[in-house]
């Protein structure tokens, strides 16, 4: 089997090293050898350290190496949806087969690379794309196939989690915790894909896409970063006996014409500490699967990291390679199901809400009467008093409301409408809370 590596950075290091050192297993697996044909790199004479290849093999034109003949396999660990797409589709559209890593890519344009691997009989993997180590992708697309996926909940991020766990277990602000995360080398020197949520917002399009056999891409998911997270959020959170992550949460719904839907959503979120991704720290990931028949399922492990997501990538290029020596190819992309995805307004959410007021008689029942007006349904309201955790003041109070479930929509109007209220002084947080508490 010759390969094809585009990118030979973090990932694609890695993948080299563990080809060459599990050479002889690898080789057995397959029932043949594994060779590098060509490494196509930006900078040719970029110092790699000691790398088992040999330098003849870089290249710094992808798309000659993906059009030659004598590649069997194109491993694309380079990243962005340009030039790669075009890279991609080149191979498959040319009888190669795929593996990447490219969430990016695939959650932009999935589509077109699955159609080319349609077209010319190759094929389509990339376990590593989300959850880095985690095999996830594989019992989705295969072993989940004999019963019907409800919800996946994931921690698909390993920057945020990082962030996000040091802020819960010291106390440190957003600032401080992405600090720590970039001098420990977790955060990238441009963070923005991570602490934004487009990182996460790729991996849910593409959980969604298998999990419900529909075409789900980027711009269909929700996506709220953990900027605004406070320290004052996670004191909350850790008052309610919850902790809070980011969390992409896919799940199928009924439109209000009996439709059935999916929705997609990455966002903050608090969860009780009881719940499975609460004790899911430092940067690894977790991701929760419903099934109707399996029931729950939990996938935990490292989410990135350039051996873990090598090792992901060299499992595809086994699999791969045992197809094109068999002569045949897996299961096309399964997205029969074309569900419409749901608005976010129309998510089914509960909120957290704490409330600055003025301390005198009628100012409750004011702010439970934009609830009602809203038709949200409160679950839990706690006044602060002084010792209970939310400070009560002389002429303010700190009230901390819980909803019941409602459409996002209903939920976020109430906090408008509450914003405008005399008695309310200011709204000092407002986060989803998930799982049941
Ligand atoms: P790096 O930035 O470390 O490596 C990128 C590689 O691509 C480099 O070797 C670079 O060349 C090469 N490259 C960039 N542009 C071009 C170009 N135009 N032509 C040829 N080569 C090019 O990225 P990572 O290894 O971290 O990520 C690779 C992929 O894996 C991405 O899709 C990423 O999302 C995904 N991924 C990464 C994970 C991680 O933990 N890092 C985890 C899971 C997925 P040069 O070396 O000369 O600069
Ligand atoms: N930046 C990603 C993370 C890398 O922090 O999880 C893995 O996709």
């Amino acid at each position: 089997m010759r390969l094809a590596l585009l990118g030979c950075g973090t990932v694609g290091s890695e993948v080299v090293r563990l080809l060459h050192s599990q050479s002889a297993d690898l080789t057995a697996r397959i029932g043949a050898p594994l060779e590098i044909a060509g490494i196509a790199v930006r900078r040719i004479g970029r110092d790699r350290g000691e790398l088992p290849v040999d330098p003849a093999v870089f290249t710094s034109d992808p798309l000659d190496l993906v059009k030659r003949d004598d590649i069997d396999v194109v491993v694309e660990c380079v990243g962005g949806i340009e030039p790669a797409r075009s890279w991609l589709v080149e191979a498959l559209r040319t009888g190669k087969s795929v593996v990447t890593a490219n969430k990016a890519l695939l959650a932009e344009d999935g589509g077109a690379l699955h159609d080319a691997a349609a077209q010319g009989g190759g094929d389509l993997y990339y376990e590593a794309a989300v959850a880095g180590a985690i095999p996830l992708l594989r019992p989705l697309r295969e072993s989940l196939h004999g019963d019907r996926v409800t919800q996946v909940t994931g921690i698909v991020n390993g920057t945020t989690n990082f962030i996000l766990s040091a802020m819960d277990s010291t106390g440190a602000g957003f600032a401080e915790a992405l600090a720590e995360a970039t001098d420990l080398g977790y955060a990238e020197a441009d963070p923005t894909a991570d602490v934004e949520g487009f990182d996460a917002a790729a991996k849910a399009a593409i959980l969604a896409s298998l999990a419900f056999h529909t075409r789900v891409g980027a711009a269909d998911v929700h996506r709220e970063g953990i900027t605004e997270v406070t320290a004052a959020d996670v004191a909350s959170a850790k008052a309610m006996g919850c902790t809070i992550k980011l969390l992409c949460i896919a799940a199928r719904g009924t439109a209000a014409d009996g439709r059935e839907t999916v929705s997609v959503r990455v966002h903050p979120a608090m969860i009780p500490l009881t719940h499975p991704l609460a004790s899911v720290g430092d940067a690894f990931n977790a991701v929760f699967v419903e099934a109707e028949a399996a029931g729950q399922l939990m996938f935990y492990g490292p989410g990135a990291g350039g051996a873990p997501t090598a090792s992901a990538v060299l499992g595809d290029v086994v699999a791969v390679s045992r197809n094109r020596l068999a002569g045949v190819r897996a299961a096309s992309e399964s997205a029969y199901a074309d569900l419409p995805v749901r608005p976010m307004g129309e998510a089914l959410t509960r909120y957290h809400i704490s409330l600055d007021v003025t301390d005198r008689p009628g100012v409750l029942a004011a702010v439970a009467g934009v609830f009602a007006q809203h038709k949200v349904s409160i679950a839990t309201v706690r006044q602060g008093t002084a010792g209970s955790g939310v400070a009560g003041r002389d002429e303010d109070a700190d009230l901390v409301i819980v909803t019941h479930v409602a459409p996002d929509a209903a939920l976020a109007a109430t906090v408008q409408a509450l914003r405008g209220l005399d008695a309310v002084r200011s709204v000092a947080s407002v986060l989803r809370v998930e799982g049941s508490a």
